[in-house]
């Protein structure tokens, strides 16, 4: 038997319960892990809640990031038992859920995590820099002397998408609603930090930008706030939204702005995690940049299981700066 977080209605983060789950065999494709961190993810919030993209399926699971080892293997798996491993976000919470001390999980959403990388590091970096790589170089083909506007920089996908723009030799600009983060994005890089409850943050970008805009926009907030985001595009430059805070309806900018060339476009990490040829290439890239330093797990907490709902809770706080990981031990 393995402790296992499920919920059995929608709810807030007290419908979490530890119960004793047998996780079973792996089946072809599939791997046995021992859990031993987690990654906690806005997803998971949204889908305890009934606001996610999918609805639960009751009594359901969550999660879909982790670090572990292979406990036992199904038919046509590559991966043995005893190897270290992190749990990338492709697959629904649906099918699979990590938020246990023992998962089936499927293999093809392993990685090997090399020696020196601990359990949390494993847990918490693969969800942030897999959608930074994703939006800003596999989709956005961002290149050296493009500026990136960041919203919700202070988020774990925020803070990666500033190292990332580091990375690449762009220029991250950050957007946080309080003065209190604004210290913290500096140090992780961000060339110029926007409080948007105390600033007009269109008004700044543009002066920042020499009132030419930027190449590149990520937003994770959604809603009518994109009216505003949406004019600091410069021509020919793409609104990204990856995620929706705001819960409000999106409106779509151009029309408002006289038309200009302004693309304006969804994006999921499961466009990297579900495309082999563009995971790998990821991967890659996140490897390559934690063992060069320019990547690093930036944990604002860590919860033991037992307190999910605590971690939860944390997260739902959105005092937050980076991310929040639970371990089973
Ligand atoms: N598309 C994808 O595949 C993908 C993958 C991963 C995450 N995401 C999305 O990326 C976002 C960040 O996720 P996360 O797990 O890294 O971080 P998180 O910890 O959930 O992000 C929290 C931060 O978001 C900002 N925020 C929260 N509520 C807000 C609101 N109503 N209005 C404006 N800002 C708000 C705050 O940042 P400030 O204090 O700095 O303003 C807060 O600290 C989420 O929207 C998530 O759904 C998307």
């Amino acid at each position: 038997m393995a402790r296992t977080v499920r919920f059995h209605e929608i709810g807030g983060p007290d419908v979490l319960r530890l119960e004793d789950v047998e996780p079973g065999a792996p089946g072809p494709g599939e791997v046995l892990l021992r859990v031993e961190a987690i990654g906690v993810n806005r997803a998971e919030v949204l889908f305890r809640s009934g606001q996610y993209i999918q609805a639960p399926k009751l009594p359901a699971g969550l999660g879909a990031e982790a670090a572990g080892v292979v406990e036992a293997v199904g038919a046509g798996v590559s991966f043995a038992v005893g190897d270290r491993v992190s749990v990338l976000p492709a697959f629904s919470q649906n099918d699979y859920s990590v938020y246990a001390e023992q998962a089936i999980v499927p293999a093809d959403a392993l990685v090997h995590r090399p020696d020196g990388v601990d359990a949390v590091t494993g847990a918490a970096v693969w969800m942030p820099y897999l959608t930074a790589y994703g939006a800003m170089v596999e989709v956005g083909g961002m290149r050296a002397g493009d500026t990136a506007v960041i919203n919700a920089a202070s988020s774990s996908v925020g803070i990666a998408a500033i190292h990332t723009a580091n990375r690449l030799g762009a220029t991250p600009i950050a957007v946080t609603r309080t003065e209190a983060k604004k210290q913290r994005l500096l140090e992780e890089g961000a060339a110029e930090v926007i409080v948007s409850d105390e600033q007009d943050v269109a008004a700044a970008i543009l002066a920042l930008t020499g009132g030419r805009g930027a190449e590149f926009v990520f937003d994770a907030v959604a809603g009518p706030g994109v009216l505003e985001l949406g004019r600091v595009v410069a021509a020919d430059g793409t609104l990204f939204l990856w995620g929706a805070q705001s819960g409000l309806p999106t409106p779509y900018p151009g029309f408002d702005l006289g038309m200009p060339a302004l693309a304006m476009r969804t994006f999921t990490v499961h466009e990297i995690t579900r495309a082999p040829e563009r995971l790998r290439r990821a991967a890659a890239f996140v490897t390559s940049g934690l063992r060069t330093g320019a990547f690093r797990a930036v944990v604002d907490r860590v919860f033991p299981l037992a307190e999910i709902s605590l971690a939860h809770k944390h997260m739902e706080s959105n005092t937050q700066v980076g991310k929040i990981v639970v371990t089973t031990s």
